[in-house]
C-alpha cells in the first residue's frame, strides 16, 4: 500500500488513475475544487481547493503525486515547490502538444519543444498556451525534483469516461456509420486511459524519471477505425466526409509529425498499449449501459 496523491482524478483520465490506484490497494488523496462529480470516491480523502490557491496541501506526506490538473505553468511551480520535500516522486500529466515541430516523423522526448511566447504570464491561459505551458511545467518540476520528476506525453485518450475519434463509439453502439474528417492515410497514435493510467501509476511508484511518449505505435485513421469497426458485428463503413466535423486533423500532412513519435523510451519503461479493438470494445458496452461520452478535445 502506497500513499499518492491526485490532483483532480474526477472527470476523464484521472478517474482511470483513481480507481486503478485503489483496485491496487494504494492509500489516496484527491485534490480539487470539488466541483467535477464530487462524492465519486467516497474511500479517498478528500481535500478541497484550487491549484491557484492550494492552502490544503500545506499538510500532509506521500509517496507520490499524480498531477492531472495542471495546465498553467504557474499551478504545477505553486504545487512542486509546496510539496517539494514532502513527496518522494512527481508524475505530470503532460501532452504531445510540447513538439516545437508537427511534421518531422520519429520524434523522441528529446526534439525541440515549443518556445514560451514573450512578455506571457506564468498564470495566462489560451489554447494556443497549452503546449507551452506544458513545456514550462516539465522544465520547473525537472530543476525541483530532477530525477524524482517524470513528464507523461499523450495525445488521444480513448476509452470509457473519454471521448473518442468523433462519434465512433456512439455509432458502433447504435449502428451508424463511423464518422472521420481525416485523410484515411493519416498516421494517427492513440492510448487506451487504462493502460495511460497503469503507466502513471507505475512511474510514481517505481519510476523512471524523465519524459516519455506514452503513445501507442502509428497506424493510420482508416487501419484505426477497422480495428474499431471490429469490435461490433456488421459495423457500417466510415464516412470520410461527414456533414458535421466533429474529429479533424489537417489533410495537408502539415500536423502529421505529431502522430509518428517514438514511443520506445515509455514501453522501455513499462507502458503496455492494449489493441485498439479492446478500447472500442469497452466504449461500446460502455455507450449501451447507457453512458454517454464527452466531445473530441480540440
Ligand atoms: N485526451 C486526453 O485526455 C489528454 C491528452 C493529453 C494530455 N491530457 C492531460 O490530462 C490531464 C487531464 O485529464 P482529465 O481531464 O481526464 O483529468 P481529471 O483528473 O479526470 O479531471 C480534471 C480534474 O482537475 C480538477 N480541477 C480542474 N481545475 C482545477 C483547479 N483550478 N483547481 C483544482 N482542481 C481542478 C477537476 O475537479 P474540480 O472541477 O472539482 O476542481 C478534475 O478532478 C490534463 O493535464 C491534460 O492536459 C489529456
Amino acid at each position: 500500500m502506497t500513499r499518492l496523491l491526485i490532483l483532480g482524478g474526477t472527470k476523464n483520465l484521472g478517474r482511470h488513475v483513481v480507481e486503478a490506484a485503489l483496485r491496487d490497494g494504494h492509500e489516496i488523496t484527491l485534490f480539487n475544487r470539488g466541483l467535477t462529480k464530487p462524492g465519486l470516491f467516497p474511500e479517498a480523502k478528500q481535500l478541497i481547493g484550487d491549484r491557484a490557491t492550494p492552502d490544503a496541501l500545506e499538510v500532509g506526506e506521500w509517496h507520490g503525486v499524480i498531477d492531472l490538473s495542471g495546465f498553467l505553468v504557474g499551478d504545477v511551480r505553486r504545487t512542486a515547490e509546496l510539496l517539494r520535500h514532502r513527496v518522494a516522486r512527481y508524475t505530470f500529466m503532460s501532452s504531445i502538444a510540447v513538439y516545437a515541430s508537427k511534421t518531422q516523423p520519429g520524434m523522441t522526448e528529446d526534439a525541440e519543444l515549443l518556445p514560451w511566447p514573450a512578455g506571457t504570464s506564468d498564470d495566462e491561459f489560451t489554447m494556443d498556451l497549452y503546449g507551452p505551458h506544458k513545456v514550462r511545467a516539465e522544465r520547473v518540476l525537472a530543476e525541483v525534483y530532477g530525477e524524482r520528476a517524470a513528464s507523461v506525453r499523450s495525445g488521444f485518450v480513448v476509452g470509457p469516461y473519454n471521448p473518442d475519434f468523433g462519434n465512433w463509439g456512439e455509432a458502433l453502439a447504435t449502428g451508424k456509420a463511423p464518422e472521420c474528417a481525416a485523410r484515411p492515410d493519416q498516421p494517427i497514435q492513440h492510448l487506451d486511459a487504462r493502460d495511460l493510467a497503469a503507466f502513471l501509476l507505475r512511474l510514481t511508484i517505481d519510476g523512471p524519471g524523465g519524459a516519455f511518449n506514452a503513445v501507442s505505435s502509428t497506424t493510420t485513421m482508416a487501419e484505426l477505425a477497422d480495428a474499431w469497426r471490429s469490435a461490433v458485428p456488421d459495423a457500417l463503413p466510415v464516412d470520410w466526409d461527414p456533414a458535421v466535423d466533429r474529429f479533424h486533423l489537417p489533410n495537408d500532412g502539415s500536423n502529421d509529425g505529431t502522430f509518428q513519435l517514438s514511443n520506445a523510451r515509455a514501453v522501455a519503461a513499462g507502458l503496455q498499449v492494449r489493441p485498439a479493438e479492446k478500447s472500442a470494445r469497452a466504449c461500446v458496452e460502455w455507450i449501451k449501459a447507457g453512458n454517454t461520452p464527452p466531445p473530441p478535445p480540440h
